[in-house]
Parts: structure tokens; sequence; C-alpha cells
């Protein structure tokens, strides 16, 4: 049995940390937002060269809270990509917001910035990009767009911890970057937990007021808020995995590269652009007889997983929008094509030849 990750494996590695780190904060009985709390986002603000951290309870919450801290609600339009998970368009309705879908860039399958400026209204506020399966968006040329426009930038960053374009991380470049720590992301905790990096410490104060009851000051609410903090328990564990991250990174991109080498050509692999550091959440191939080789796999007892089946724009939930089949042919077709692979920093070479010569001969 090859699972599509091992997250008991890594535990296993770090376990005498691990149990070293709880027992301290069982001890110190302060379970919410105290000093690990701030350790980790003072580490995290620092490792993305930017000014405030906040840890908030999830990723999902990490993305509503900084779209409401940046004023986006009721009227406004953020324009997205409609290839990620539902969690992306939900923080913009919690906000009162609509997302406006643009098609995605066929190789990396995340939102193409030429797809962009038609989907610009006068009631559009924000971009609000997903680095998809760990591989960077192309915020260069996004950043460029909400420039001349005036438009907020929220990065869904919840599967890219540590990528970069050209050295700058995944979450640095807009207003807001947006992390999950659900467990089976790069950084994972051992429960729910996320983190919102900002370059405007004003807009950090804001978040910090909204994740605890719109309060700065306890008894004292300027605004109506949400319970979400991120615990010790969480920020402690988070801290131990946080130190190896760009280690368990760098497996995974030769996990990556070990499956390029071997998958037949007439798979399409990843794209993984120069001068960007890709790390490689999901190995992601896409082929027309996608269904058959996940038989196979399943056959073998080798997980595989399809992100996404469903586009967002063909979503039920989101019917009211009004989109259609057809609407977004890039995101459709990837739908149809993909299938994720088991990567993570402890993954065998051996499992990766296994897997590799179920998809080869078939
Ligand atoms: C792209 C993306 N956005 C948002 C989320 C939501 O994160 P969480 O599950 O921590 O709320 C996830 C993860 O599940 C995700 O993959």
């Amino acid at each position: 049995m090859i699972p599509m990750i091992d997250i008991k494996k890594q535990f296993e590695e770090i376990k005498d940390e691990i149990f070293e780190m709880l027992s301290g904060i069982l001890d110190s009985s302060q379970y919410i937002l105290g000093p690990r709390v701030r350790e980790l986002e003072k580490n995290i603000a620092e490792y993305h060269g930017v000014p405030a951290a906040a840890g908030v309870a999830s990723g999902t919450d990490a993305l509503h809270l900084a779209l409401q801290a940046l004023g986006i609600g009721k009227g406004d339009e953020v324009i997205t990509t409609p290839f990620t998970f539902f969690a992306t368009a939900e923080a913009i309705l919690y906000t009162g917001a609509t997302p406006v879908f643009a098609d995605i860039e066929h190789d990396t399958m995340n939102i193409d910035p030429t797809k962009i400026e038609e989907k610009i209204t006068e009631k559009t506020r924000a971009i609000l990009p997903v680095h998809i399966f760990g591989h960077p968006a192309d915020m260069v040329k996004i950043a460029d767009i909400a420039q001349k426009y005036n438009l907020r930038i929220i990065e869904d960053c919840a599967q890219s911890f540590g990528a970069a374009i050209d050295e700058k991380k995944t979450g640095s470049f807009g207003d807001a970057g947006c992390y999950s720590f659900y467990p089976s992301k790069n950084l994972g905790a051992f429960g729910d937990g996320g983190m919102i990096i900002v370059n405007d410490p004003s807009v950090d104060d804001r978040i910090r007021s909204l994740r605890n009851h719109g309060s700065r000051q306890a008894y004292r609410h300027e605004s109506i808020g949400f319970n979400s903090r991120l615990d010790e328990i969480q920020a402690g564990m988070l801290l131990v995995k946080f130190k190896r991250i760009d280690t368990y990174n760098a497996k995974r991109r030769q996990k990556a590269a070990l499956y390029n080498e071997l998958i037949s050509d007439e798979i399409l692999k990843p794209a993984d652009r120069t001068g960007i550091t890709h790390v490689y959440h999901q190995y992601t191939i896409r082929s027309a007889k996608r269904d058959e080789i996940q038989k196979r796999l399943r056959d073998s007892s080798i997980s595989s997983v399809v992100y996404y089946p469903i586009p967002l724009h063909l979503q039920e939930a989101v019917g009211f929008l009004g989109y259609k089949k057809g609407d977004f042919p890039v995101a459709e077709e990837a739908a149809e094509k993909v299938l994720s692979l088991p990567i993570y920093p402890e993954l065998e070479e051996t499992s990766i030849k296994e897997i590799v010569d179920i998809i080869n001969n078939g």
C-alpha cells in the first residue's frame, strides 16, 4: 500500500521533539495566542521578509479575515481562479463579495494573467490568485494589473509554503498571503490552523482585532469579529516542523524530479518554470486516460486523487452565480485529466519506481 501522504512517518522522525514541546505547553497552561504563536508569527514573517504575520484558526479563515481586513465586502467583486479548492471562493462569499472567475494557464493550471483584465469592472476590488499544487502563479504580471487598476492582491498560499519566484516567497507579493496548516499541507499542524502574512502593519493590526472578536483590548469591542485564533499546541508543533520546512520541500522537489525523469512523455507532467521554486504540494499529471491509470494504481494498492474533479464555476453551491459548462475550457479540461500521485518528503525511490511502472505500462 502506498498512501498519498505518510504523516505518521514524518511524525516518527520528530516524535521526541514534539513530545517535549507538548509537555512544555501543557505545563505552562497557556493554550491560546501565547508565546509559541508569537514566535511562529515572528519566524514566518521573517522567512517571507515581511513585517507581520498573524495566526488564525484555518486557511479558510486566513482568506476570509484578510479580505475583510482589506475592506472587501458586499457589492465588491474579487477575481479568482475556478481551478482550486472550494474554500477560495467560499471565503470571498463570506465577506458578501462576489467571486468572478478567470480561466487558467494550460501549463501551470494557475489563473491566467492574460484573462484577468477582461473581467475587471467598476466593482472589482481585488485579485485572488492561488498557487495551485505549489507552483507560484505569475505574480509579476498579476501585480502589474493590480497596480494599473488599483486592486488589492490576496494570495492563497495554502499549497505553497516555501515556494518562490526569483527567491521572493509567495505570499509576499500582494497585500496578504494566506496559509493553511491543515495536516496534509507542506507545513502541516496536528489539527487545523492558518496564518496571514502582510506587508502593511496596519492590516495586521486589523486582522489581530478581527480574529479575536473585534477586540484589541480585553472587553472592548470595536467591530464584530470572529473567534479565529491559532492555539499554542498547534503553534508549538508547527515550530518543530518549521525548522525543517526547507529540507521537506527540497525532498519533495527531488521526488518530483525522479517522477519527471521516469514517467513516459505521453503523459503531461507538471510545469516547473525557470526561475521559480515549485514546492510540489501535489505532483499532478494529466492524461486523457486518467480514469484508467487511476484504476490500475488502485488495483495495485497505490493511492492517487483527482484534485479537482469539478471546477468551482460548475459547483452546485455557486449555481446562483450563473456560470455554465464551456465558460472556462482550460479549467474544465484540467478537471477531466488531472491525477495527483503520492508525494511527500519520506516517499521511497522504490515506491516511485513502482508507481511509474504501473503508469507507463498500461
Ligand atoms: C487552495 C486552498 N485554499 C484554501 C484552503 C483552506 O484551508 P483550510 O483547510 O486550512 O481551511 C485549502 C486547503 O484545504 C486549499 O488547498
